[in-house]
């Protein structure tokens, strides 16, 4: 029988994954489906336990379900549960497990930069959902620092008390690590600011990065966030949001099948997708 996988959030009407996974459902001659679902946040505990019920595949779960989700399924494992936010459910023998492929997702897409976090400072800039899944991903990976700065302080701050690591971490102010950015080899802008239509906005101008520092913006619409092209014109690798998006598919889709797809054929359809797509 035809296995099913879904998307569920609110809203769901844009998400790419569903022409992502069902390419490559095709792609590998899988007899699956994947479907997006629109769920309301009232309506979350039914809809995860029908999806249990008729045994979906695997789910995954977007804005503003990934951390409402937690407390209805059957297991977390121990990044997700740090992060405290799932985006991907494997169906486990009936039970419904969460994982999350956000931050390892970012983590294999900067390897085409960077071969190893070995001696590297890293700074994020966010505190959010998105900030987290990569914050914790970076501590597990060896890097020599990881920081965090945020327009509320307190937020940085709070999250860097969370992590219980013995790599160095500090939380800033925007403004203090606006001084610093010329510290760090690796600076990672998880914020909304600057996505369409707001093409101007910068959460802060990385005007004075170190020369050949890896500069990442985890937007892709657009393709070349301000943030990214100020970085560029100073001299730093830039890379957009499109990569992480299309490795956290790819590793979803690996804990679903067994079956690490073809990443560049997720990325040229997603870039066709967003070619063909105002959103
Ligand atoms: P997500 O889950 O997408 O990361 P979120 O949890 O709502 O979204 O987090 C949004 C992040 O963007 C936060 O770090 C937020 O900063 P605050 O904690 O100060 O709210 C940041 N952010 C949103 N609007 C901002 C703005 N205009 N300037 C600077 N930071 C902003």
């Amino acid at each position: 029988m035809k296995k099913l996988f879904a998307v569920i959030g609110d809203p769901i009407g844009h998400s790419m994954s569903p022409f992502m996974h069902n390419d490559l459902f095709s792609f590998y001659k899988m007899d699956a489906y994947y479907h997006p679902f629109q769920v309301k946040l009232e309506n979350l505990e039914a809809a995860v336990k029908g999806f249990k019920a008729i045994d979906v595949a695997g789910l995954n779960v977007t804005v503003p379900h990934k951390s409402s989700i937690i407390p209805f399924l059957d297991g977390i494992d121990e990044l997700a549960r740090e992060i405290g936010a799932v985006n991907t459910v494997v169906n486990e023998d009936g039970k419904l497990v969460g994982y999350n492929t956000d931050g390892p997702g970012f983590l294999e897409g900067i390897k085409l930069y960077v071969s190893s976090l070995n001696n590297k400072n890293v700074l994020i800039i966010g505190a959010g959902g998105a900030a987290r899944a990569i914050y914790f991903t970076f501590l597990k990976n060896g890097p020599e620092s990881v920081d965090v700065c945020n327009r509320t302080f307190e937020k940085a701050q709070k999250l860097v008390e969370e992590s219980r690591t013995s790599v160095s971490t500090k939380a800033f102010s925007l403004e203090e690590a606006s001084q610093r950015l010329p510290e760090y080899d690796i600076i990672v802008q998880t914020t909304a600011i600057g996505m369409y239509p707001n093409v101007f906005d910068q959460p802060l101008s990385p005007s004075n990065v170190k020369k050949d520092a890896l500069v990442c913006d985890i937007i892709y619409n657009p393709l070349d966030t301000k943030f990214l092209i100020v970085a560029k014109k100073n001299g730093a690798k830039v890379q957009n949001g499109i990569d992480m998006f299309v490795y956290q598919g790819a590793l979803a889709f690996e804990k679903w099948t067994g079956q690490l797809p073809d990443v560049e054929r997720m990325k040229q359809n997603v870039l066709k997708q967003l070619g063909g797509t105002k959103c």
